[in-house]
């Protein structure tokens, strides 16, 4: 997979890389069609390009003008500590002061997963139509090679809807959970996709992900018309990259 790979040499250059990439992505949608649609990563590497973006300040973007959606999301409250939702609130939304109605949440506490799952998809396309078309989905990429919420041998990798309930069992989520999740045809449809990846624990999986055989890993089968992965100087442990 000679896929595009840009290199960086830490954390913090490859999230000021990200925030540049988001600002420039969302200021062109927002110029041709009046606003952005942004998608989210959950997980911890995310929150050093929030922190960045909040840093730079709302002059640096419309953020009026950005509606900001969500990869996955685990089934717990809001203000669980696993919440991804919580994680962009503390990082991202509050620091900016974004609009909450331009904050669409995965209502991940819901009783009915499904329906939570079905209501996200409605929603989606609600607002950017059939497909729903993100301008931009930041993912990231889990140590088993999974990326949003779609882990090895789950049901969501072969799903069609736009959003599914996914029933996990990994050591990842420690054992037995439900995430919500956007699936590889919500993946495929947006513009531009970018998938950041840190760290030295990341490394060997990146390796077989993009110089082994394809079909073994999830974040494999990620498909866009402008894929861009984002690798820090840890995570880069392959030949001749
Ligand atoms: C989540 C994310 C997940 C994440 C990877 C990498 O809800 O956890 O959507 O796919 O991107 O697990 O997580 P880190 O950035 O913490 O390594």
């Amino acid at each position: 997979m000679g896929e595009n790979v840009r290199l960086f040499a830490d954390p913090e250059a490859l999230a000021a890389g990200a925030a540049d990439e988001l600002i420039a992505i969302a200021s062109d949608a927002i110029a041709a069609r009046g606003r952005a649609a942004i998608a989210l990563s959950g997980g911890s590497t995310p929150k050093l390009l929030h922190q960045i973006l909040a840093k730079r300040g709302k002059s640096a973007l419309a953020w009026d003008q950005v509606d900001l959606w969500f990869g996955d999301e685990r089934t717990v409250p809001p203000d669980h500590k696993d919440s991804n939702y919580r994680m962009v609130k503390e990082t991202l939304i509050d620091p900016l002061g974004i609009d909450p109605a331009r904050v669409h949440r995965i209502v991940g506490d819901s009783a009915d997963h499904a329906a939570a799952a079905a209501a996200y998809a409605a929603e989606l396309v609600g607002s950017l139509g059939t497909p729903p078309v993100l301008d931009l989905m930041f993912l990231g990429m889990g140590p088993d090679g999974h990326t949003a919420s779609l882990f090895p041998g789950t049901p969501a990798l072969t799903a069609t809807d736009w959003v599914v309930a996914n029933p996990v069992d990994s050591p990842v989520t420690s054992g037995k959970t439900t995430r919500i999740t956007m699936t590889f045809p919500a993946i495929a449809a947006a513009r531009h996709v970018r998938l950041l990846i840190c760290g030295h624990d990341k490394a060997a999986r990146l390796a077989e992900v993009l110089e082994g055989p394809v079909g073994k890993f999830p974040v494999q089968a990620v498909t866009s018309a402008d894929l861009q992965w984002f690798v820090d100087a840890a995570a880069n442990m392959a030949k001749g990259r």
